[in-house]
């Protein structure tokens, strides 16, 4: 398999707004701001630090892809994104070493329309994978 490199890491949070403010006040660079993910039901931001980037998704709507993991987690990290230059063949080898799909590849808003699908791992929790 190809190289998996971090695009961003993913982080909870239930009021976006404030939640940007924080970062800031914290030294974090807004990178993209805010954009609604009618797909997810998501607000997603994109930040950066000190070459980290970080996506602020907060739930926009009951019917939230994250209405159910913000209950449990609160505000907190949760995934880990990743690129590659192969994305099938990086699909393939996770799917056969101990990740399951946990929805199909589709077009994100946020990262200007590209399919990204998440994976879950019962040792590592949730990636997500950019076409
Ligand atoms: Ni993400």
């Amino acid at each position: 398999m190809n190289p998996l490199n971090i695009h961003h890491i993913g982080y909870l949070v239930k009021k976006i707004e404030k939640a940007k403010q924080t970062f800031l006040a914290l030294g974090y660079c807004v990178e993209q701001d805010t954009v609604h993910d009618d797909i997810r039901k998501v607000d997603i931001c994109f930040l950066i630090k000190d070459g980290y980037r970080i996506e602020l998704v907060s739930p926009a709507g009951e019917d939230s892809v994250v209405s159910g993991l913000i209950k449990r987690y609160k505000n907190s990290p949760y995934h880990v994104c990743y690129e590659t230059d192969d994305f099938e063949t990086a699909v393939d080898w996770l799917t056969a070493n101990g990740f399951i799909a946990v929805d199909t590849p589709t077009p994100a808003p946020a990262l200007g329309g590209r399919e990204v699908i998440f994976l879950s791992n019962a040792s590592i929790g949730m990636i997500e994978l950019i076409r």
